[in-house]
């Protein structure tokens, strides 16, 4: 070997030693994908997860868009899903409350499934009481996506579905793409876009089931709550929002100051009463338009914080007050009363039907646009 050659031979093997050390640095980041199950006829369903190097891995699955698990580590850095949901696709396929779902065309309730725009009245499907819920009998939540792996920066995965003229009732053929991307700082990132053809109306949300101490792990009364909101819109007997928005002072919906998800959850309250615990949308604090803290949730006993960001105006607090023990999770573990709670970022419930609220109307030529981000940490 002449001296140039050896040289080389040397700066190639530097070369090599440094690649495999800068790979070395990031053994997990990425995404990768495996068959999750099959449709009744014959699609396949696949399960997409996307790791990063701090130990928080959350897989999504095509159908439905849902956010399977979420595993986040705790204060001694033990690994934990703190997502309600089911190992396998039959779980989501059952009738199931929308666990880590994709919630469109419109999150929430729209009062006595219907809703009028520019004078032409469009009727939904009543699937909770006289009213429509999480956008009828066949939401976002039960279609099949199509994906695609984005490994940028981040390790993400992009969903799109098209949803057809007429599709449960409203308007427009509707193109929606949702983003999710998880990143170094421990954050699940959810960015979605939306365009039509016609005048349509639009609320788009993820409804995953937080327990911040593990899932099947039991209540989450002892979890503490800041939710940056000074009003709430307080709802009827049937969950349908009044209109008003009511501030928060003195009721049990005043969450400015952490406070346990127990302490006023049975309250002797009507709006208490109405909602069988916390089931209410807030009103946002906001500065501008970008992402900002709508949330935080700690658990003592692990020590995990949530902190939601959004740049939606609203947030549907729900406290898992309908899950009643009769389903059967992951690990067959049973989902009890209060086992879980739910940060829904969205436009008001009902707003097709209250002009007084923030627009959900999408017209053509417009792309909407809404991010959130799920933000896990320690306490310290
Ligand atoms: C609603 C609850 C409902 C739950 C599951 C929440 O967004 O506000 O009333 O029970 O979703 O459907």
């Amino acid at each position: 070997m002449t001296y140039l050659t050896y040289t080389s031979y040397i700066f190639l093997v530097l070369a090599i030693v440094s690649v495999a050390g800068g790979v070395a640095d990031k053994p997990n980041s990425g995404i990768s994908k495996k068959a999750f199950g099959r449709m009744a006829d014959g699609t396949t369903i696949d399960l997409y997860t996307l790791t990063n190097n701090q130990g928080m891995r959350v897989a999504i699955t095509n159908y439905g868009g849902i956010a399977v698990s979420i595993l986040v580590p705790d204060r001694n850095g033990k690994p934990g899903d703190v997502a309600l949901g089911f190992d396998n696709l039959e779980g989501y396929l059952a009738k199931e409350p929308y666990f880590g779902a994709l919630i469109g065309r419109y999150g929430n309730r729209i009062g006595n499934a219907r809703f009028k725009l520019h004078g032409v009245e469009y009727k939904l499907p009543a699937n909770n009481g006289p009213n429509s819920l999480h956008g009828g009998l066949q939401g976002f939540d039960k279609r099949v996506w199509t994906a695609r792996e984005i490994r940028s920066e981040h390790p993400a995965l992009e969903l799109t579905y098209l949803s057809k003229d007429g599709e449960e009732g409203y308007p427009g053929n509707l193109n929606a793409k949702v983003v999710y991307s998880l990143t170094e700082d421990n954050a699940l990132r959810i960015d979605y876009t939306a365009t039509t053809d016609k005048d349509t109306v639009l609320n788009l949300t993820n409804h995953s089931y937080f327990n911040l101490a593990g899932e099947g792990s039991g209540d989450i009364l002892k979890q503490e709550i800041m939710i940056n909101a000074d009003r709430f819109t307080p709802i009827d007997s049937t969950l349908i929002p009044t209109g008003e928005l009511r501030e928060v002072d003195n009721t049990p919906f005043d969450f400015r100051k952490p406070a346990s998800i127990g302490a006023r959850i049975d309250a002797d309250d009507e709006q208490i009463k109405f909602g069988k615990g916390c089931d209410h949308n807030f009103v946002l604090n906001r500065s501008g338009a970008g992402l900002s803290l709508a949330a935080r949730v700690t658990d003592p006993g692990s020590g995990r914080v949530l902190e939601v960001l959004t740049t939606q105006p609203g947030l549907q607090f729900y406290t898992g007050n309908f899950l009643d023990g009769s389903i059967h999770g992951k690990g067959s573990k049973s989902y009890g009363r209060r086992s879980a709670f739910c940060l829904e970022t969205q436009h008001f419930p009902d707003s097709p039907n209250k002009p007084s609220f923030p627009s959900t109307v999408l017209k053509p030529g417009e792309t909407f646009r809404g991010s959130t981000v799920f933000k896990f940490s320690i306490s310290k």
